[in-house]
């Protein structure tokens, strides 16, 4: 198998969403608009983990563009849980992929404890041979929601999967924690948010009056 040459529209795929997300959240600053999106990141799952997947979910290689369907990876972190639900309706209402299915961890999270909202698209790349529809994952989450997840990951990975029963029971106390913490920050989001906004207005000022860098 060749794998640079399988991978490479997911590399594109990656690329371009990557540029899309980031397009939106430089918009909302430039408007000094609170933005929905904190941050965005995006990989390409390594060859290694794809391996793994195909073998610890009997999965075929002939069947990994449309069954392995994170490949292609793009997180988006926002700073409240209304913010998810905005980034997913403007998700929703774009016209230059289309949405496969959506998976909301945020109303049912998972038994680990796990939240999120996942959406699975098909996007459209461009190749030498013509349009490629290709398979990417938009996780989309909170900063609390993205810290946890980080953390919990870790630990996956530190003990290959089995988290100890007593480490798991922790987890799921600071998954509820987390969540805690985004519904408190909710009810204050208004405030948060003007404040932000004065900020950001007199951070710009000051740029525009000493002439520094921006
Ligand atoms: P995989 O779990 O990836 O095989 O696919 P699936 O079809 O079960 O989809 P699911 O929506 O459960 O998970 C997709 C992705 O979400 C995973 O690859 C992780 O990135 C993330 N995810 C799902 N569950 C957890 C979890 O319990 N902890 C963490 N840290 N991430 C999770
Ligand atoms: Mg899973």
């Amino acid at each position: 198998m060749n794998w640079e040459a399988f991978l490479a529209p997911y590399v594109q795929v990656v690329e371009e969403l990557k540029v899309k997300l980031k397009g939106i959240r430089a918009q909302y600053e430039f408007e000094s608009k609170h933005s929905p999106i904190e941050f965005v990141t995006g990989r390409v799952k390594p060859v290694t983990s794809i391996i793994e997947k195909t073998r610890s979910k009997n999965m075929s290689f002939d069947k990994i563009e449309e069954e392995m369907q994170d490949i292609a990876g793009v997180r988006v972190v926002c700073q409240f849980v209304d913010d998810i639900y905005g980034i997913v309706r403007m998700l929703q209402a774009r016209n230059d992929f289309s949405i496969v299915e959506e998976k909301d961890y945020i109303e049912t999270e998972k038994d680990s404890g796990y939240r999120s909202y996942h959406m699975i698209i098909r996007y459209p790349v461009a190749t030498l041979r013509g349009e490629k529809q290709i398979i990417a994952e938009i996780q989309i989450r909170t900063l609390a929601m993205n810290f946890w997840a980080t953390n919990e990951h870790s630990l996956n990975y530190k003990y290959d999967g089995q988290i100890p029963t007593d480490v798991k029971a922790r987890l799921k106390r600071a998954a509820e924690a987390a969540f805690k913490l985004d519904e408190e920050m909710a009810k204050i989001k208004d405030e948060v948010q003007e404040a932000q906004r004065i900020y950001h207005r007199k951070r710009v000022y000051a740029k525009h009056k000493e002439g520094g860098p921006s």
